[in-house]
């Protein structure tokens, strides 16, 4: 089975009628990887994935699978497995059936589909299921043998859209553990198609975060929420995202400083791309988590806002403070107690901070 199978878009343009949905886009995807295709709907994250299935035309560049030319390749000789979001299971079969199918069509032995058959059953729990028909399965069961039909294809990469998203809040995290471990297993190369944050944070090994067919940036899931290349990165990552206050870098006696919507911090151990330019406009982003309320920490720069808000999420709270026009939101673990519309103190260090140019959105 495929481990060694890599897959390489090279500027790929794909045009659907009149629309432009994928432009001069690359993607490297490593053999054995997890990669999540992230993004909001309507940014092409399915368009890109099914041309990389080969059920989309592409209009220019290139797709490379296992290092073989696959642009314009019939999608059953990709070595790809897909699995949608809807089952699309044959009502009228039973599982065993379903699961068989495609082996069946293309004439697989008969023992060659026995032990592939019980082979995705076991590893996903199916065996006692083999009989029903898909009428007489949950969701959870459903999506499952979706998933098995696409396994007992042994197909060199798994590609996926959205197969979570039909599942409710609890289904879906099992599942998105089972199919995590079913990687691990596999070692197969899985590209993953989400529009959810978590689902991306939790499977891959490198996320791919897209918006208006382009990608804006491709790096594992820490990397990207610690290091957002840009604003739009920045706002889609984190519940409550990055919060952002508009201000200006100013030099003063050695330092570096951001002035804005009364803050004042020092950056100078913000690590820069480049040399910073002082003249330009700039949004600093603070992760909720590096907002420390209530008891501020004494190394940090710190300020008083009113509490506006807090919201309570069990193992953790959101805490709201405004401040000069901003509603800030810091995340603790709810130990300090904090009075309602009260002053309260809040700190963050400048070191822990993302700087953006505000004209172009971009990391600087
Ligand atoms: N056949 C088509 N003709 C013209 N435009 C299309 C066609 N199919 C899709 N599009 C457009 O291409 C863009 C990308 O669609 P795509 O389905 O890839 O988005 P997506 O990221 O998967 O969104 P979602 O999260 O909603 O599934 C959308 O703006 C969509 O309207
Ligand atoms: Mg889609």
């Amino acid at each position: 089975m495929g481990n060694l199978t890599n897959v390489c878009v090279r500027n790929l343009r794909i045009e659907l009628g009149a629309n432009t949905v994928i432009d001069e886009l690359d993607l490297d995807v490593r053999a054995g990887e997890f990669v999540v295709l992230l993004g909001p709907s309507g940014c092409g994250k399915s368009t890109l994935l099914h041309s990389i299935a080969g059920l989309v035309d592409v209009t220019d560049g290139s797709i490379e699978i296992g290092g073989e030319d696959m642009t314009w390749a019939d999608p059953k000789d990709r070595g790809v497995a897909l699995v949608f979001q809807s089952y699309a299971l044959y009502p009228t079969m039973n599982v065993e059936r379903n699961l068989s199918f495609a082996l069946r069509i293309n004439g697989t032995p008969k023992a060659e589909i026995d032990r592939r058959v019980k082979r995705a059953a076991e590893m996903l729990q199916l065996g006692p299921l083999l009989s029903r028909k898909p009428a007489q399965l949950s969701g959870g069961q459903r999506q499952r043998v979706a998933i098995g039909r696409a396994l007992v294809r042994e197909a060199d990469v798994f590609l996926f859209d959205e197969p979570l998203s039909n599942l409710d809040a609890k289904l879906r995290t099992e599942l998105r553990r089972e199919l995590k471990q079913l990687h691990q297993q596999l070692g197969a190369t899985m590209i993953y198609v989400t529009h959810d944050q978590v689902e991306a944070m939790t499977l891959a090994t490198r996320m791919a975060v897209m918006k208006g067919g382009a990608i804006q940036q491709f790096g594992t899931p820490a990397e990207v929420y610690a290091r957002p290349e840009n604003l739009f990165v920045a706002t889609f990552l984190g519940a409550p995202p990055m919060n952002l206050l508009q201000g200006r870098l100013e030099a003063a006696e050695g330092r570096l400083r951001f002035r804005g919507q009364g803050v004042d911090v020092d950056v100078s151990a913000y690590a820069f791309k480049g040399t910073p330019d002082p003249t330009r406009a700039c949004v600093l982003g603070v992760r909720p988590e590096d907002v420390h309320v209530g008891a501020v920490r004494p190394d940090e720069a710190a300020w008083e806002g009113r509490l506006t808000l807090v919201e309570p999420m069990g193992n953790h709270r959101v805490v709201w403070v405004e401040y000069h026009g901003a509603q800030i939101a810091s995340i603790d673990q709810g130990k300090t107690p904090l009075a309602r519309e009260a002053g309260v103190p809040f700190s963050f260090d400048g070191a822990h901070v993302s700087l953006f140019d505000e004209e172009t959105g971009a990391r600087i």
